[in-house]
């Protein structure tokens, strides 16, 4: 993959976090009331991977399942993600994952707990966390995994179905792959069509290989 195609997007928003470790970042975030999603939540679902994690992966919040254990991609999107990157040959445990948001946003019906999008205000808001973990773990590669995600990284100029695959840069410098999410495979009802993007996907992810350096 040739860095002659990057694109640039607009920065991270927001001052900057302090913390010289992801674990007092995380202690931060505990108390983070930059939003109102902290009010309704259980706890902040902060990132989770290795601090020299040469790929981040970034998807857009924390859903039901991880809102209660306060782990990133736990619930089916989470297995799904799983499978997906064993299929394209990347072991889970050498990325970080993490989201644009950090606080399960949802809607109560019947008793049940139904995702709902974070807007606008709450991605930039929250993009402050997402810049200071990368400003931390300095990455190799990003992947922006749906829209959320790469409005937090790179603003509304970038879309998901006209430019996934592509690489494109924060004004930081951080290169981001854009892709999917994978609960989009998830709500597909035609399981041929889930088969066929689920390809893609992978496909996509393997576009991540080379940045992870030789085990
Ligand atoms: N969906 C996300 O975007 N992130 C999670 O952690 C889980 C589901």
């Amino acid at each position: 993959m040739s860095s002659g195609i990057f694109h640039r997007g607009p920065a991270l928003a927001g001052p900057q976090a302090s913390g010289d470790t992801l674990e007092s970042l995380h202690q931060q975030a505990h108390a983070c009331e930059r939003c109102d999603l902290y009010r309704n939540a259980t706890q902040v679902v902060f990132g989770e991977g290795p601090m020299d994690a040469p790929v981040v992966m970034v998807g857009e919040q924390p859903g039901d399942k991880e809102d209660v254990a306060g782990r990133p991609f736990v619930g089916p999107a989470g297995h799904k993600l799983d499978v997906c990157l064993a299929e394209a040959g990347i072991d889970r445990s050498r990325c970080y994952l993490t989201n644009a948001v950090k606080h399960f946003k949802f809607e109560e019906r019947a008793k049940r707990r139904l995702h709902a999008k974070p807007n606008s205000g709450e991605i930039q808001r929250c993009a402050y966390w997402l810049a200071a973990e990368l400003r931390l773990i300095q990455p190799r590669l990003v992947v922006a995994m749906g829209a959320t995600a790469l409005t937090s990284l790179l603003g509304r100029n970038v879309r998901v179905t006209r430019d996934r695959g592509k690489l494109f840069a924060t004004p930081s410098g951080f290169p981001v792959l854009v892709t999917v999410h994978p609960s989009f495979l998830l709500r597909l009802p035609d399981p041929e069509e889930a088969r066929r993007e689920q390809s893609r996907f992978v496909e996509d992810l393997k576009k991540a290989l080379p940045f992870f350096p030789a085990p």
